[in-house]
């Protein structure tokens, strides 16, 4: 399969704001995606999964608390509760009219400005597949905005890739990894014809990489939160970080 994304017009390493850029803004908001974009990153990563009303919303955990004024699993609420709830005070007072977003308000947003890396939580996968599964909604939306070029998704789960990657013309599509790439990951990659591989830094070594760039496969390791952390993985070959502080890459 050919790649939907073609990486050839990056010639340095991708800066990819994760969560948008949550050093400075409310993670995973709106105004986490413009900052990101402004502060000039090249993709950005966030995280989705369904309401109880089956919208694809954009937040980290399963539970509302710890991001919004609301309570409880967000499986739990409609799409209508959650869009009332404030999702940036939390962070700073001046972010209160922040929202969760819904997906098609991202892609709308980012079109013509920045790549995405589409993250769908392991807690979103269902066994019996419906119809409106995330991993089938998660593609519509992608094909129906145009953003083919311009978006991976990526999970930890291998079940929800391994959808995606048998549907037919999928999207590109990437494993993210808590541990090092073994030779269970690197079949795993092949046979999902995964784009790239997203490791925990911490656990990169130089051997992984010259595996994982033989095999075909961009390496985008994360989060990465300062300099030097910043220099010691580029020095490895990685083809761009995962970022919670954008700056990170001005020095390295
Ligand atoms: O996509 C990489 C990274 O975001 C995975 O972990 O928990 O921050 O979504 P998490
Ligand atoms: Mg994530």
């Amino acid at each position: 399969m050919t790649s939907p994304v073609d990486f050839t017009r990056f010639p340095r390493p991708l800066l990819i704001g994760h969560r948008g850029y949550p050093a400075l803004y409310p993670e995973n908001t709106l105004a986490s995606f413009r900052g990101a974009m402004q502060a000039g990153c090249d993709m950005i990563e966030l995280d989705v999964t369904l309401t109880c009303d089956r919208k694809v919303v954009v937040i980290h955990d399963d539970r509302l608390d710890r991001t919004t004024a609301g309570k409880g699993l967000v499986g739990d609420r409609s799409f209508e509760e959650i869009k009332k709830l404030d999702a940036g005070s939390w962070f700073d007072a001046r972010y209160a009219a922040e929202r969760v977003p819904e997906l098609p308000e991202v892609l709308k947003l980012t079109a013509g400005r920045c790549m995405l890396n589409i993250e769908i939580k392991t807690s979103a996968y269902e066994a019996d597949f419906p119809a409106d599964a995330i991993e089938h909604q998660v593609v519509k939306l992608v094909k129906t905005s145009g953003a083919m070029d311009r978006v991976i998704i990526s999970s930890f789960d291998q079940r929800i890739l391994q959808r995606i990657a048998a549907m037919d013309a999928p999207p590109a599509v990437a494993l993210i990894s808590d541990h090092g790439a073994d030779k269970i990951i690197l079949d795993l990659l092949l046979a999902m014809q995964a784009v790239s591989w997203h490791p925990r830094f911490t656990v990169l070594t130089r051997d992984q990489v010259e595996a994982v760039h033989a095999a075909g496969l961009k390496i985008f390791p994360w989060t990465i939160n300062t300099r030097e952390e910043a220099q010691r993985i580029l020095a490895l070959g990685v083809d761009g970080l995962i970022c919670n502080e954008l700056r990170v890459m001005q020095a390295a």
